[in-house]
């Protein structure tokens, strides 16, 4: 089977994973709008080229958080990559690195932080942390990762509670035997308490613990899960370095915005003080080149990844970076534009359609 573009990727994960793994993954909170709409958003914005402009030479790298990464396309955090390949996140580490992009490693992994920087030692990574009600187990957390090498704390703020996905809640999903969430491992006293007790983060955190977790890291700290210039305000008022546009993949809050749609004013109110990234519906390079238009200086996937694990391990992974860089690589070009410096705002028509 020729891989394309990366719905061929989804169309392979979900004839080959379980029914139970295909449903975690796919899941959107409630009827799903949000989750769908993060795609359709998309297709109702149309580009304005520039034509005649010397595209023979051109160049997909931009930073984030001051480290060169070869394309704006980095790997949001998701949980339990063992359950589509056996290697796990080990694979999407070296994917990760063989592309080298940003890879944000979930909290809630099923192979430990340290054989993840073991299997990819030269890979550029952040790592996705949860406040606990524990303190001290999320400090031992933030020790851990700091030691490891990981460039940033990426603090998700949109999961007080988990939201209703109903096929996992018809299939009792739950993490299977075999699987650990390794991160955990050695820390919890009793694993089964535990297991129900760290998973999400402690409801009752607000600005306050952003700034228990700035007195005990020098590590930049990444909020993501904002969605409304209000917050991304409060966010550059408390000293964060950045944050992710994100409705975490339509998995929470049912209603919201698609995160391309809420982007704009974000951008608006930040005027560049702090970097804004981006997440959800990303599946195509003009996707990629609408949201570095619109402001983002990097976009992050999280779906895609895990169908590419589902096909072939870090095979698939980096199949599926590649053929995004591609297809970014030729929007820009075709848009116009040789670098990333050279996109922006004008580039940009919202259908009347
Ligand atoms: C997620 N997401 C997520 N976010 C996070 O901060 N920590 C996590 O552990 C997870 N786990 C997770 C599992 C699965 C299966 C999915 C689909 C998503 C949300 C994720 O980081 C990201 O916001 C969305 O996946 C982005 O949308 P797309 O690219 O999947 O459309
Ligand atoms: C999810 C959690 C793990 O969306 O973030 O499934």
């Amino acid at each position: 089977m020729a891989m394309v573009c990366l719905t061929d990727f989804e169309k392979y994960a979900e004839e080959h994973l379980s029914k139970t793994t295909w449903d975690y993954y796919s899941a959107g909170a409630d009827e799903c709008c949000t989750r769908d709409d993060n795609l359709l958003a998309y297709k109702r914005i149309r580009l304005r080229p520039r034509v005649l402009r010397d595209v023979s030479v051109s160049d997909t790298r931009t930073t984030v958080q001051g480290t060169e990464i070869s394309f704006p396309v980095g790997i949001s955090p998701t949980a339990l990559h063992c359950l589509a390949w056996h290697e796990g996140e080990t694979a999407t580490a070296r994917a990760a690195e063989a592309l080298n992009t940003c890879y944000i490693t979930s909290t809630l992994s099923t192979c430990s932080v340290e054989e993840i920087v073991a299997a990819a030692p030269n890979g550029y990574r952040w790592f996705q942390i949860y406040v606990y009600q524990d303190r001290k187990l999320t400090e031992k957390i933030v020790r851990r990762v700091e030691a490891l090498g990981y460039k940033a704390l990426v603090l998700t703020a949109d999961m007080p509670y988990v939201g209703r996905r109903h096929n996992n809640i018809r299939n009792q999903f739950k993490l299977p035997p075999h699987l650990q969430f390794k991160n955990f491992n050695g820390l919890l006293q009793q694993e089964t308490a535990g297991h129900k007790k760290y998973h999400t983060s402690d409801p009752s955190v607000t600005w306050k613990e952003v700034h228990w977790l700035q007195s005990i890291t020098s590590l930049p700290i990444i909020i993501k899960g904002i969605l409304t210039k209000e917050d991304a305000e409060l966010a550059v008022e408390h000293g964060v370095q950045g944050i992710i546009v994100s409705n975490h993949g339509g998995r929470q809050l049912d209603g919201t915005l698609a995160t391309i749609d809420a982007l704009s004013e974000i951008v608006g109110v930040i005027k560049a003080r702090i970097e804004v990234y981006l997440d959800g519906g990303i599946r195509t390079g003009s996707d990629v080149l609408k949201a570095l238009a619109l402001g983002a200086k990097c976009v992050f996937i999280g779906r895609p990844i895990l169908w590419g694990l589902a096909y072939k391990g870090e095979e698939g992974v980096r199949e599926v970076l590649q053929i995004l860089k591609d297809e970014f690589r030729l929007a820009m070009t075709l848009s116009g534009c040789i670098n990333v410096a050279e996109i922006n705002r004008n580039l940009i028509q919202f259908s009347k359609l």
